[in-house]
């Protein structure tokens, strides 16, 4: 029963600082737990694989926002109304096989010149500074990845992500304020108007690039709405620059705290770049968790659900068990790359967009290797409370720069 689970502290900023050591003797003592609005958490890997697999685990769609306090007619509703991750069964293959087509692993590669030589642009222009803030500097690099693989112009670019800059993550994780929600209502409103005259620009004026390439696709038949077409592309912008921001800040974090890794990463740049990539996804997913709804009453993880029962896996839950990790809490790059964290989820929603991330985080390590010597922290970042993007309040940094 529900009510005899341990309760996940999520009101407690000693939690969200570090919530590893509670994660795990509640994975390890109850399997799973229950948030204090009574939604069950999964915590172990298998039970969250378990959970991505089932067909009768759906994604939440409408009913994730209006538990978030969201109406419709507010601009957040209407765009979750369309977007991938709140549709199931045929409608999400169609949008998924749309956009696959564009997110391949190849079309990914294209980017990578461009996350190198920005790494090193920044890591150059900040030698000596003493006081790098990555947590503030490095979300130039996501951003300007997504605009040159969605090949939108750097002006277009500039005010996609001028408009995102309200932000609207926390809108999705727990505990949603009014001021996350007015937040997050004045930022999509922003964007989609804005993306709404790109995509009549490109009818007026057709290009050679995916936003072009999407409206073809729109018009041949109707296979893509104007509304899913709109929300398509900000899906796509949204789910680029803050998790991968996310993901290489704790990258410069890590290896600031591991020096040996980082050396070992620059004697063998090439074997072990990937595991070093791997490794920072699992010790530090950029998502806090990932939700589900059931279709009909079922039991997993010991549990029994009803129809139409939330269910959320903390994903730090999965990425440090030690089921399927061995000695979890240890940062190690020589681990088998081939071994996916759940940082990514899995199943019909497994993030679309990993092949690019993976991408640009190995061009990162990449430019940390070569180009740093003796990097340090100067001072303790600390975990956000209430994310559902992970991110720290700071990540200052100091090294030399090497050529
Ligand atoms: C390190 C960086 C990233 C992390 C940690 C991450 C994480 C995730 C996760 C956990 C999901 C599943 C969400 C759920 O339904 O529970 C997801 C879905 C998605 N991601 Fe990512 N992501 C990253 C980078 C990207 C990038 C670079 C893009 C765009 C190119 C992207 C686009 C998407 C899209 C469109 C979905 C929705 C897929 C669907 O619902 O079918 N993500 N991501």
């Amino acid at each position: 029963m529900a009510e005899a689970l341990p309760v996940l502290p999520l009101d407690d900023d000693d939690y969200w600082a570090d919530p590893y050591p509670i994660l795990a003797e509640l994975r390890e003592d109850h399997r799973t737990a229950v948030t204090p609005e009574g939604i069950k958490a999964i915590l172990r890997w298998d039970d969250a694989e378990e959970i991505k697999k089932r067909p009768e685990f759906i994604n939440e769609g409408l009913e994730y926002i209006e538990a978030r306090g969201f109406k419709p007619g507010d601009p957040l509703y209407e765009w979750r109304r369309y977007s991938i991750g709140a549709q199931n069964g045929e409608d999400h293959r169609r949008l998924r096989s749309l956009v696959n087509r564009a997110l391949t692993p190849k079309s990914a590669d294209k980017v990578r010149p461009v996350v190198r030589q920005h790494v090193r642009d920044l890591l150059e222009r900040h030698a000596g500074d003493g006081g790098f803030d990555v947590r503030q500097h490095i979300r130039i690099v996501p951003f300007l990845s997504i605009a040159a693989f969605l090949e939108i112009s750097p002006d277009e670019a500039a005010e996609v992500g001028a408009k995102m800059k309200g932000g609207s993550g926390d809108a999705f994780g727990p505990n949603v304020t009014q001021e996350i929600r007015d937040k997050a209502n004045d930022t999509f409103a922003a964007v989609m108007e804005f993306v709404g005259e790109l995509v009549e620009d490109r009818r007026r004026e057709p290009r050679d690039d995916l936003l072009t390439r999407l409206i073809a696709a729109e018009e041949d038949g109707d296979r893509l709405s104007r509304e899913e077409l709109i929300v398509l592309f900000t899906n796509i912008f949204s789910g680029a620059v803050e998790t991968t921001s996310s993901v290489m800040t704790s990258m410069f974090m890590e290896f600031a705290r591991h020096p040996d890794q980082l050396e070992l990463l620059r004697s063998a740049p090439d074997d072990l770049v990937r595991g070093a990539v791997e490794e920072v996804l699992r010790y530090r997913p950029g998502f806090y968790a990932s939700g589900n709804k059931t279709t009909q009453a079922t039991e997993l993880a010991g549990l029994h659900f009803e129809t139409d029962e939330p269910v959320t896996t903390i994903i730090g839950g999965p990425n440090r068990d030690p089921r399927r990790y061995d000695d979890p809490n240890r940062f190690d790059i020589t681990r088998d790359p081939t071994l996916w964290s759940f940082t990514f989820s899995m199943g019909p929603h497994f993030c679309l967009g990993q092949a690019l991330a993976r991408a640009e985080l190995q061009e990162t390590a990449l430019a940390i290797a070569a180009h740093t010597r003796n990097l340090e922290l100067t001072a303790e970042p600390r975990w956000l409370s209430r994310v559902m993007v992970n991110h720290v309040d700071q990540c200052p940094i100091r090294y030399e720069f090497v050529p």
